[in-house]
């Protein structure tokens, strides 16, 4: 089954909680949230008090995408906020084999992301070590990009490497998803799609994600 991850980077900030009681109501399976500090990627979007203010409104987990350079400085704090799944990029740590002990010192799930220039077997030693591989199929930074279409064939090679060394590694795509692509990612290899704008457009979340479900079948 295809878990669907709805972007709250793309939700109404003041009414941040009402969406997320949207979200959950009409079938997300995790909350995405994108936390980014300017420096890795050339925008802000919110952090540690947001995250904690927002844990009381639903049980579902917080898969927190970190795209904050050296994120190991923070892991502690992410995880008394409430994070369930704690993502870090290949490309914002030197030393990611220790930043995912850590995260899993704490019982939370680790994950990495590499971004669409960066090539899948800097991180195939360990997948076995990881639960889930978050493919960005955008440039990190911002919502409503468009799908960038040679990272279709990145998640073919995640997904051949997890048959190989960890079969039930969580594959995440995250950038661009909509309607016409999900499927195609999904028949990559993908069972995690994140979406922001094509869950929040229009301010009928029940309709957008239905649609999303729907494409698959
Ligand atoms: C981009 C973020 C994404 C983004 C997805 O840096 O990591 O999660 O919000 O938004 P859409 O689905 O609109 O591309
Ligand atoms: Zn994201």
């Amino acid at each position: 089954m295809v878990k669907i991850a709805p972007s709250i980077l793309s939700a109404d900030f003041s009414q941040l909680g009402k969406d997320i009681e949207l979200i959950e109501r009409f079938g997300a399976d995790f909350v995405h949230i994108d936390v980014m500090d300017g420096m890795f990627v050339p925008n802000i979007s919110l952090g540690i008090p947001v995250i904690k203010s927002i844990r009381k409104m639903t049980k579902l987990p917080f898969d927190v995408h970190l795209m904050i350079e050296k994120p190991d400085r923070y892991i502690e704090d992410f995880v008394d906020a409430g994070a369930d799944i704690i993502t870090v990029h290949y490309e914002a740590d030197r030393h990611i084999d220790r930043t995912i002990n850590y995260i899993k010192s704490f019982g939370k799930k680790a994950a990495i992301a590499i971004n669409p220039g960066t090539p899948v077997c800097v991180i195939e030693e360990l997948i076995g070590e990881i639960d889930m591989v978050l493919i960005m199929t955008v440039n990190p930074g911002f919502g409503g990009q468009k799908y960038i279409n040679y990272c279709s064939n990145k998640i073919k090679n995640v997904k051949q490497l997890a048959d190989k060394y960890n079969p039930n590694l969580l594959i995440e795509v995250d950038g661009g998803i909509n309607d016409n692509i999900i499927k195609n990612v999904v028949d990559c290899g993908a069972n995690v799609v994140v979406a922001g704008s094509a869950v929040f457009k229009n301010g009928d979340v029940e309709q957008n994600i239905n649609r999303l479900r729907e494409a698959l079948i």
